[in-house]
């Protein structure tokens, strides 16, 4: 056995695996602390998963799904102006957007509480069902922690 070769395989892997872990975070704990993300934005990555069978939280352009927009720029950002998958629009929240309403903490807290219910107070009007994301969180905590994770990730991208 050529033992200096083998010496260099296992530098050549430990160096390899450095190289990835700059670039790309390898394992949840890796990214948490690399993030550094607070406690509440850290939980609310982890409650973010629900939001990923409907939504695309990247940097990605493409449509991995065809419900909801992709969230990665939400918070803060005018609301109805999300790029809807396949190029549907929602009267909602397009009416929200003519309001000039944003995505601040409150009126994210208040439509993850219940998207009908806000829509309906920040516009005056009903709409049909469709326009209405089939989705809350009930427990206040949660739904902080997911805007603190929002908040995060809007100027961290590299961190969803
Ligand atoms: C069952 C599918 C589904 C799930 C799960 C879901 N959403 Fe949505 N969401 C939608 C759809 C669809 C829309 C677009 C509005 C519509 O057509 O109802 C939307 C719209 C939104 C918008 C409005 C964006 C804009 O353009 O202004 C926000 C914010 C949002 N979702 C946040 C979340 C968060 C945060 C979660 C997870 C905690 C989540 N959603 C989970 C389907 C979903």
């Amino acid at each position: 056995m050529d033992l200096r070769k083998n010496k260099m395989a296992v530098l050549g892997v430990v160096g390899a695996a450095a190289i990835v872990g700059v670039g790309v975070y390898t394992s949840d704990a890796m990214k948490s602390s690399a993030c550094g993300f607070s406690s509440e934005a850290e939980r609310g990555r982890v409650r973010a998963d629900s939001c990923k069978s409907c939504h695309e939280i990247s940097s990605s352009t493409g449509e991995l799904f065809a419900a909801g927009p992709n969230l990665l720029a939400v918070y803060g950002s005018t609301i109805g102006t999300r790029h809807l998958p396949g190029g549907r629009r929602n009267a909602a929240l397009e009416a929200a957007r003519d309001a000039g309403l944003t995505w601040t903490d409150a009126n994210l807290e208040e439509y993850l509480k219940g998207p009908k219910a806000f829509l309906t107070r920040v516009t005056g009007k009903t709409f049909p069902p469709v326009n209405y994301m089939p989705y809350d969180i009930a427990d206040p905590g949660p739904r902080r922690d997911v805007i603190a994770y929002l908040k995060f990730i809007r100027t961290r991208p590299d961190c969803t």
